[in-house]
């Protein structure tokens, strides 16, 4: 596929039908919900919070779901998450799972943070059911983004229209992107030396950050970002972004951009960069605070 991106609209429209429900977790990442809504999927939203790392867990959907009517068609997962980077507990990943083949209901999940955890690491869904649709990409532990190459693994039954709409819509990811990835496979080593200076970075941000009054932060289990509850520093994440962006030179991203309703009180930090800059934006977020 175009990159993980590419495997979201064929899986959406292989999957699901003009007017299906599917349930993704608030805060997430954005491009779930904008793709469902292009092609006329109905969005659930899962609020979460730090009681449940950031992820989706039964009891959630059965409250979600409570009273309604319309059934739930599908489920999407990102363990770790874009932007929490939490991952969902192990035992909360098996009830979900069978909550999903109980009810009926579509599991995708987005696999493209696999490799970079901090701590246990990320399972597949793949080795617990196989009607589930896992979407993944070189995006990120493979570092080649703007490469554009993913790839999905789907069962059986949905192949021959994935096939169709991936030759009608993209003919086929880039040539090019795909003979350069069979090298990447060779770069472990490089690319695990990528992955232990998120780990560094991480260290230092999750020690610095709440000596610089970021000390709400979410579990950080992988992926490189630390999303940040700061409704002690302000009601208004865009403004609060824009102006420590003015003020200090640190960029970070409003949690509105991931979670409409409540993301005016978070922010989300990416780490992956250079540990001395990591070093320089905690130092200059410390004198902006003091
Ligand atoms: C959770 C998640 N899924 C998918 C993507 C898109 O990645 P790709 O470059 O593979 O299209 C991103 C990019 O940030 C992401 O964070």
């Amino acid at each position: 596929t175009t990159g993980s991106s590419g495997g979201f609209v064929l899986a959406f429209l292989s999957a699901f039908e003009a007017g299906d429900r599917v349930a993704l977790v608030s805060p997430g990442y954005p491009a779930y919900r904008n793709i469902l809504s292009a092609v006329g999927i109905q969005v659930m939203d899962i609020e979460t919070g730090p009681d449940t790392n950031f992820q989706p867990t039964p009891d959630l959907l059965d409250q979600a779901l409570h009273g309604s009517p319309e059934p739930l068609d599908g489920l999407i997962i990102a363990s770790p998450s874009n932007p929490t980077g939490t991952m969902i507990h192990t035992a909360d990943f098996k009830a979900l799972i069978g909550y999903c083949q109980d009810k009926g209901i579509r599991l995708i999940s987005d696999e493209i943070y696999h490799g970079i955890t901090y701590g246990r690491s990320a399972e597949t869904v793949l080795a617990h059911m196989n009607d589930a649709i896992i979407i993944n990409s070189f995006s990120k532990y493979f570092s080649m983004t703007g490469w554009r190459l993913g790839w999905m693994v789907v069962p059986e039954d949905l192949i021959r229209s994935i096939e169709c709409l991936a030759q009608n819509l993209f003919i086929s990811p880039p040539t090019l992107s795909q003979r350069a990835s069979i090298k990447v496979f060779d770069c472990r080593k490089e690319l695990d030396g990528y992955v232990a200076r998120y780990a560094e970075n991480r260290s230092l941000l999750l020690e610095q950050l709440p000596n610089a009054g970021f000390d709400k932060l979410a579990s950080a289990d992988g992926a490189f970002y630390i999303y940040a509850d700061i409704a002690n520093l302000t009601n208004d994440s865009q403004e609060f972004c824009n102006r420590m962006l003015a003020e200090t030179g640190v960029a970070a991203t409003p949690g509105v951009d991931f979670d409409p309703g409540r993301g005016h009180r978070y922010m989300r930090f990416s780490f992956a960069g250079e540990l001395a800059v990591m070093a320089e934006a905690v130092d200059r977020l410390g004198r902006w605070r003091r």
